[in-house]
């Protein structure tokens, strides 16, 4: 089967359809979404929250963004992966090269994400012209929340023109794509208008060209955490505490392993 890449997004933008992209982190998450219509997996560094356990993506290091990444590709055969850089991993090009090498090498990624606008605008353009697929972030930058924490970003005129101008940089250099996070849906939609390739929104309202989530966030997974910009899909962490809950109590009334379960 024919791996889904940059090009064949850029198409199905052009054929006005909606981009559908999840963040996950594992084999046999990628295996459900890729049998499931979703265009993008990206391995995002919020696996750091969602399954490492850290309180920001600030720890996550390239070793770990790379081991899962290589998971969601073997898990996967159709949807394009992304690997995300995470901190301090594209500070400078060479850096940036040598990572995004590694996830289209080691990993078998289709491309990379990267935050900020036109600061790494330079670095976006080499990774591109060095035949590098590269996804723009702009927005909420939770690589910087030390520097600007999680506001949304958009409500102030010349926040709202910063952002214009990020999107229109990150074009230039020839980004195929780039994720909105917590923008103000007026200004996301703007911005969509004024480029001409896919925005992914995250928070950011339904004027983007495509929409990403988290898949912890979409499934409840994670008990007593529901942002508002994901909708709850399912209440798997209900559901997984139950399953847990009944094997508990089978084992502690002998009820399990039974004969069923007995070689
Ligand atoms: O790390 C991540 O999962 C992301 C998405 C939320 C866009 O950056």
């Amino acid at each position: 089967m024919k791996r889904v890449n940059a090009r064949d997004i850029l198409k199905k933008y052009r054929n006005d359809e909606k981009i559908v992209s999840l963040s996950l982190y594992d084999s046999w998450m990628a295996s459900l979404a890729d049998q499931s219509e979703t265009d993008i997996l990206l391995v995002g560094d919020s696996l750091g929250m969602t399954v490492l356990g850290y309180d920001s993506t600030v720890p996550v290091t390239m070793d770990d963004c790379l081991r899962h990444a290589a998971a969601v590709v073997r898990g996967s055969q159709k949807a394009l992966v992304i690997g995300d850089l995470p901190f301090a991993s594209y500070s400078t090009f060479e850096d940036a090269m040598k990572n995004s090498a590694r996830f289209l090498q080691e990993a078998g990624a289709g491309g990379v994400k990267l935050e900020g606008g036109k600061a790494v605008a330079p670095i976006v353009e080499k990774l591109v012209q060095n035949g590098v697929p590269v996804m723009g972030h702009i927005g909420i930058l939770p690589q910087s929340f030390k520097n600007d924490g999680y506001r949304v970003k958009g409500k102030s005129k010349s926040e709202a023109v910063q952002l214009i101008e990020d999107a229109k940089r990150l074009e230039a250099a020839g980004a195929f794509s780039i994720v909105l996070e917590g923008v103000a849906s007026d200004v996301a939609k703007i911005v969509t208008d004024e480029i001409s390739i896919p925005t992914i929104g995250i928070g950011a309202g339904v004027g983007c060209s495509g929409q990403i989530q988290v898949a912890h966030d979409i499934l409840g997974l994670i008990e007593g955490f529901q942002p508002k910009h994901a909708k709850q899909f399912a209440n798997l962490a209900e559901t997984i505490k139950n399953a847990f809950l009944s094997y508990s109590k089978d084992i502690s009334n002998g009820s399990f392993p039974g004969d069923e379960n007995t070689f």
